[in-house]
């Protein structure tokens, strides 16, 4: 999901300041700057010959200014020779008016688009793993306890998975299924930890209190209540987690791949459905 919100983000980029280039290239072909359209208008108010007597008559008014200044005469200057300030005009302001909107349109792009990259980019840099799923998952085997007690699975939402209590009864049976793989360790101390994900085509599988099965409303997967598969077309049990026990802490490790459910046929708990299907 990062990876999507980083991709999105560099398009948007791409696209504002495309559009920015494309308007400012297309607004400067052809166009005069201000200062060529000031000196093309003066240039057009002159005679021919115009610079040579204006150089003549820069010379000779050098050479009166002196002449007043060694006098200490104050003679104010001839207002014909001072530029007139003279109002943009229409297209000169249509100009200033698109850079304005330009470095606006190029403002909110930057300000709309840099923040959710930056933290796209930060989330996707950011180590996974602290905490909740996709980690190691601390929570209180007294407290699923009083689940079981109420026959109903502990649902642990950090790690998208329900602690459930296997039987010690069926710890025999157990053994020749499930000894050689990590999720030995927990049932021997009476706890498994299934991952919620239906294995058929991944649908969230409920538990169905009626039935005392979890049941997949999907395609009408059914488990029992240790996972094993019972009824419809997954093709496994309901996969499981590593589980560490210390004490009252139960830690769920979804830092890995889950472990594959048992084989189809697996029944080591001889658990049939106890009510109604939920499905
Ligand atoms: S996804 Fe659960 S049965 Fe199909």
């Amino acid at each position: 999901m990062p990876v999507v919100l980083v991709i999105v983000a560099i398009l948007l980029a791409g696209i504002v300041a495309l559009t920015v280039i494309t308007k400012r290239g297309t607004a400067s072909v052809g166009a005069l700057s201000r200062e060529t359209k000031s000196r093309d208008k003066h240039a057009d108010s002159k005679t021919p010959g115009s610079d040579l007597e204006s150089i003549e008559t820069v010379a000779a008014r050098e050479r009166s200014d002196e002449t007043r200044d060694q006098a200490g005469v104050v003679v104010p200057r001839d207002a014909g020779t001072i530029e007139q300030w003279t109002p943009l005009d229409a297209e000169e302001l249509s100009v200033s008016r698109r850079m304005f909107f330009n470095r606006a349109i190029l403002m909110v792009g930057l300000v709309g688009v840099l923040p959710p990259f930056g933290l796209s980019l930060l989330a996707f840099l950011w180590p996974s793993g602290v905490g909740g799923f996709g980690s190691k998952v601390t929570t209180k085997r007294s407290e699923a306890e009083k689940s079981w007690e109420k026959k109903e699975p502990f649902y642990v939402p950090e790690a998208r998975s329900y602690l459930v209590n296997y039987p010690a009864e069926a710890l025999a049976a157990g053994e020749k299924e499930y000894s050689a793989d990590a999720s030995w360790v927990g049932m021997q101390e009476g706890v498994v930890a299934l991952y919620q994900k239906c294995v058929h085509l991944g649908c969230r599988v409920p538990w169905c209190a009626s039935a005392q099965w979890f049941e997949c409303p999907c395609h009408g997967s059914k488990y029992n209540r240790v996972g094993e598969k019972r009824d419809g077309p997954a093709p496994r049990g309901l996969d499981r987690w590593p589980v560490v026990i210390s004490g009252d802490d139960i830690t769920i490790d979804t830092s890995g791949a889950a472990i594959n459910g048992p084989a189809i046929g697996i029944d080591t708990t001889k658990q049939a459905a106890e009510g109604p299907s939920c499905v």
